[in-house]
């Protein structure tokens, strides 16, 4: 059993900060790059790996997250690691039966109706995730200080999502029928999320995590009205209340990445949730985000798309320095636009890293 508190004073120190400067708006020696999704299928040691172990069989055993965690770092010179697991340990953890099927994806067999509803069961919800803070523990001693770690967790609109779904939706009409038919129990759900989401992402915090990321992944397919009313408030409580509950433990303060897919309807007015850095999708070019973000206090981070990775070499390295040029390279974090394809080559990761350390800032 690992001891959490005795264990984090003796963690290795960081000796590549980049990620962390940057996203607190300092100047870093070299642009920070880090790609989502990094730990995965586009991996042939994944592949290998995945043929013995069950996809939340790895999430929930420290030693084997830990191991995918790294596989990325081992092979790359990216400048952070993001802990190996999933946004639907949340609905797990209150009670939801997720399965990861082949070539579908997540499917939750008994979706949340308004007749399920009570039987969310959010005692204890923090406790169930503990193997969670443990993978972190774990990973940041076996680190050594070579990268920060990154933490996350879902956004309550896009957990919501999967929740009545029962998976992946192209339209999740039956969760926007829940804001427009049903907003008191929407907004009785999005509490509820929010408040787990609050703790968990602290416990991450006082396992090791350097930095936390939320995924609103699902922002795309609301608008402003919605998005202002079942996605911003919730955002900013996460925000505020991780803030005040790591001062009220001693705990030091992290950055925090919102990362609100599609969400361009409202980029302004994310930044004033109080997250240091915003994550953008390759739809919104770069002189558009750095303009609606104009004398607003954050970083940006983003927005190759991910098919930029089966261009040519030659090619992909000229998107890289025009999308680079373009942001400038003050509080700026080199990301795809969402998560790596399981069919991306290993080599274009490479140039990608490779490309973004050689430019001079
Ligand atoms: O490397 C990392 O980024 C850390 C691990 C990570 C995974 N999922 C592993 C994973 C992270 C940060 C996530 C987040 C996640 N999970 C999101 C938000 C990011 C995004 O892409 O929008 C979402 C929406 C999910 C839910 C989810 N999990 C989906 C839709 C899928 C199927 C699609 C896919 O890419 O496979 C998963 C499965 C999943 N999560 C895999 C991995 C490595 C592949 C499953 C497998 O190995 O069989």
């Amino acid at each position: 059993v690992i001891k959490l508190r005795e264990t984090m004073s003796a963690f290795p120190p960081l000796k590549n900060d980049r990620l962390l400067r940057a996203a607190r708006g300092e100047v870093p020696d070299k642009l920070p790059v880090w790609v989502m999704r990094q730990a995965g299928r586009y991996l042939p040691e994944f592949m290998e790996f995945r043929k013995d172990h069950s996809f939340f069989e790895i999430c929930q055993t420290p030693q084997l997250a830990c191991e995918v965690t790294l596989m990325p770092i081992k092979r790359y010179d990216l400048d952070a690691a993001i802990i190996f697991s999933d946004i639907l340990v949340i609905p797990q953890a209150l009670g939801m039966v997720v399965e990861m099927k082949a070539g579908i994806g997540p499917v939750l067999p008994e979706p949340l109706t308004l007749e399920n509803f009570h039987e969310l069961n959010k005692t204890g919800a923090v406790d169930r995730l503990k193997y969670v803070g443990e993978a972190i523990t774990l990973t940041r001693h076996k680190l050594d200080g070579k990268v920060p770690l990154f933490g996350f967790s879902g956004a309550p609109w896009t957990l919501m999502g999967y929740m009545i779904e029962g998976g992946g939706s192209k339209t999740l009409s039956k969760a926007k029928k829940w804001l427009y038919a049903y907003p008191k129990i929407a907004h009785k759900l999005l509490e509820l999320l929010t408040e787990v989401i609050i703790d968990y992402v602290v416990m991450q915090v006082e396992a090791g995590a350097q930095i936390l990321q939320i995924f609103d992944s699902n922002a795309d397919l609301l608008n402003k009205e919605l998005y202002t009313k079942f996605g911003l408030p919730y955002l900013k409580k996460i925000r505020d209340s991780v803030r005040l509950k790591l001062n009220q433990k001693k705990l030091e303060q992290v950055p925090m990445v919102l990362f609100a897919k599609g969400a361009h309807y409202c980029l302004a007015e994310q930044a004033d949730l109080g997250y240091e850095v915003l994550g953008v999708d390759w739809t919104l070019e770069p002189q558009v985000v750095r303009t609606l973000l104009k004398g607003k206090n954050v970083t940006v981070q983003g927005n190759l798309d991910p098919c930029a990775l089966y261009a040519p070499k030659e090619e992909l390295i000229a998107l890289v320095h025009k999308m680079v040029e373009e942001f400038g390279s003050q509080r700026y974090i080199v990301n795809l636009g969402h998560g790596i394809y399981p069919d991306a080559p290993t080599e274009s990761l490479q140039t990608l890293v490779e490309t973004v350390h050689n430019i001079t800032i």
